[in-house]
């Protein structure tokens, strides 16, 4: 269940172009896009101390996503950065000068927008960012959704006036349905999942994420010795990892990729010594992150700087959730979705276990940080497996973490 990062090119520099997609730089233009957007805040961090000591390790830290950008998930920062920028490449190119983002929302960039359509294909929440990020700009949505997807979830898309299509089949058959309609359509897919060929959109996804951690190390009292950030094609945990590998490089923390058993794609390419696609599988409850198949960006920085793989049951995500939602002590409580709290659900899983904790050198001075990837997406969901709702909740948590 956990296997340690023994490829060829584990520690191996980043290539020069993602290393510039993530460094510190890159890091302050993606910041610097976000303050310019009326409903920006960064979002809380919080401290589970008393989690902290049942588990014995110094500190959990956890960022809360599901405050960002009012969209519920960290989903909302890539496709949107991405559709900005996006916008911005078209502008620049119809008026034949370089358009600044300030021009966003001026009546010329408008206008070009209005005629750009921006696709996808979507387990929930890459749709959702898109539907967001086009209305965002004026332009329109497509968002083709597979057989699986929940009809809250759905709804949730159609909020942002995104057009949904419905196909029959799993993710993968709705994506190449996307990549068709959009192919013959003109409009622009808003994919991640980077296969050999184009990756120009993919790296505008990533390289949105890069606010999570950049804001995480500054309002972290002490810098993590470990970071636990669940995955699913592993854009984000290569936005993560790829980031801290360029700003403090030997000195970053120890990174733990963790999945779903169902859907471990990743651990099962380090696992293989190459990127491997996996058949599918039973449906996970951690369905944001039921992916088959690596992103060939992801792999290529987190097989060169992640540390260890870990897959986690559907068990584990389940108590996390709820060990969220119902903390102990003066934790504060924390409403996190079916694929929110799956990095937690790793570093419980780890620190239960003496042999397994000492692979990674989880002791008492370690300070760990993790990532509330999406609040409540689904209510009936979240109600089922918590028992409670999300507002009784989140009913006293204080808004601006530590
Ligand atoms: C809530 C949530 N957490 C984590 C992930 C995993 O992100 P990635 O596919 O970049 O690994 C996703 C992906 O959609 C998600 O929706």
């Amino acid at each position: 269940m956990l296997i340690r990062n023994e490829l060829p090119e584990y520690r191996r520099p980043l290539t020069a172009q993602d290393a510039e997609a993530l460094r510190a730089e890159a890091a302050a233009e993606v910041e610097g896009f976000l303050e310019l957007r009326e409903n920006h805040k960064p979002t809380p961090l919080y401290s589970l101390g008393a989690l902290a000591k049942k588990l014995n390790v110094d500190g959990i830290y956890i960022k809360d996503e599901s405050h960002r950008l009012h969209a519920g998930s960290f989903k909302a920062l890539g496709s949107s950065y991405a559709i900005i920028r996006l916008v911005l490449e078209n502008a620049s190119s119809q008026l034949g000068r370089a358009v600044n983002v300030s021009e966003l929302h001026t009546r010329s960039v408008r206008d070009i927008a209005r005629q750009m359509v921006f696709g996808c294909a979507t387990t929930g929440n890459q749709g959702l960012a898109v539907a967001y990020g086009a209305h965002l700009v004026g332009a329109k949505a497509v968002v083709f959704v597979h057989a699986n997807i929940s009809k809250e979830r759905i709804a949730a898309i159609e909020r942002w006036r995104a057009h949904v299509i419905r196909v029959d089949g799993p993710y993968e058959e709705a994506l190449a349905e996307a990549a068709r309609a959009c192919a013959r359509s003109g409009a622009i897919l808003v994919s991640d999942l980077s296969g050999t060929g184009d990756e120009h959109a993919a790296k505008f996804i990533m390289q949105g994420y890069v606010p999570i951690i950049s804001e995480a190390m500054r309002t972290i009292p002490n810098a993590p010795t470990h970071i636990f950030v669940q995955a699913g094609i592993g854009v984000l945990a290569a936005a993560i990892t790829g980031h801290l590998a360029t700003t403090l490089g030997a000195e970053r923390p120890t990174i733990i990729v963790v999945e779903p058993e169902r859907a471990a794609c990743l651990y099962a390419s380090a696992a293989k010594g190459n990127i491997h696609k996996i058949a599918g599988n039973a449906p996970s409850v951690m369905a944001m992150l039921e992916c088959f198949e690596p992103s060939h960006l992801a792999w290529r920085i987190l097989s060169r700087q992640a540390d260890f793989f870990m897959i986690v049951k559907e068990d584990d995500a389940i108590s996390a959730m709820n060990q969220l939602a119902k903390p102990m002590g003066n934790d504060p409580a924390i409403v996190a979705g079916e694929s929110g709290g799956v990095g937690l659900a790793g570093l419980i899983r780890l620190a239960q276990d003496a042999s397994l904790s000492s692979r990674i050198e989880l002791n008492s001075n370690s300070r760990i940080l993790v990532v509330n990837t999406e609040g409540a997406m689904d209510l009936s969901r979240y109600n089922q497996i918590v028992g409670l709702s999300p507002l009784v909740v989140s009913a006293g948590l204080p808004c601006d973490g530590i």
